[in-house]
């Protein structure tokens, strides 16, 4: 059993070598832990931690849209108690995930788009619109692969599978507090390669990520594949019915065994534990104390 604690990851396919940006966040999350801070403030200051750092698909990290300039961006944050914010396609804010923790505030859930936009700066968060290193280069692959001709989806299908492009990832927390409350945050700039208004799971309950009086989730990977298997929701009712984390994260990613084009992962924290599983490479860390 634990008494408290915090796992977050950067997204699958990220190289488990930038894991030291997921320390920070469990870091400073942990900090909030110990000093009394509830589970949803500690799992969104760990996700505002990892949309700064600029290495991961979030936030400052980014992926560009399928023209090249565009970065729209969806985030998400809900705890065991049934709060829940989310922005979808959100453009020109540093961090997505304050402004889905605002949208709580609101009689609503999710805000999109423009809206969205107007909703931040009525709130005071400053236009900003930064395209990072990475997200130029893999944008550039991306390019690079795309035929004269090719229909979007017909470029998706062949050049994914073969892994000649950057895939998806997103970045998520999982938290318990002392009172045994469970929260998640997740964010991402969207699976490459992707239209402009294209949203993924990540600000989908249910899909991307949830949390429950029994555990938190958060999903990265395909947002296409995990909202057509509700894979968040699907894993926290494994959960929920007793099922070790580590078991129900496997279990969640049997569907997509032995499919090459599919990169998923999933992070869940409960009281018995955390459990990681992923497809592919993830960066990743967590802090746990122990009851
Ligand atoms: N999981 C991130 C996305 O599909 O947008």
């Amino acid at each position: 059993m634990i008494s408290y604690g915090v796992a977050a990851h950067g997204g699958v396919g990220t190289p488990e070598d930038l894991s030291d940006g997921c320390k920070a966040a469990c870091e400073a999350a942990f900090l909030m832990l110990e000093a009394g801070r509830n589970a949803l403030e500690a799992a969104i200051e760990a996700a505002r931690i990892l949309e700064d750092d600029g290495r991961y698909n979030a936030g400052s990290g980014s992926a560009l849209r399928i023209d090249g300039k565009t970065i729209e961006m969806d985030a998400a944050v809900m705890d065991s108690e049934g709060n829940i914010g989310a922005v979808m396609n959100i453009r020109e804010v540093k961090n997505p995930v304050l402004v889905a923790q605002a949208v709580l505030g609101t009689p609503h859930v999710a805000m999109a788009g423009r809206g969205a936009e107007a909703f931040a700066r009525k709130l005071g968060f400053e236009a900003y619109y930064k395209v990072s290193k990475r997200a130029l280069e893999n944008f550039k692959k991306t390019k690079k692969t795309l035929k004269e001709g090719d229909t979007f989806w017909e470029f998706y299908l062949d050049d994914i599978s073969e892994q000649k492009i950057p895939g998806p990832d997103t970045i998520g927390a999982v938290v318990m507090d002392g009172n045994g409350l469970f929260a998640t945050a997740v964010s991402t700039g969207g699976a490459s390669p992707m239209m402009v208004g294209r949203v993924g799971d990540t600000p989908m309950p249910g899909c991307g990520f949830y949390a429950g009086p029994r555990g938190a989730i958060a999903v990265t990977g395909v947002g296409e594949e995990s909202i057509r298997k509700m894979l968040a929701k699907t894993v926290y009712d494994m959960v929920a019915e007793n099922m070790d984390a580590q078991a129900a994260c496997e279990k969640g990613l049997r569907p997509f065994a032995g499919q090459k084009r599919i990169k998923m992962g999933i992070l869940a924290l409960t009281k018995q534990g955390c459990g990681l599983a992923a497809t592919d490479p993830m960066a990743q860390y967590r802090m746990i104390k122990q009851a």
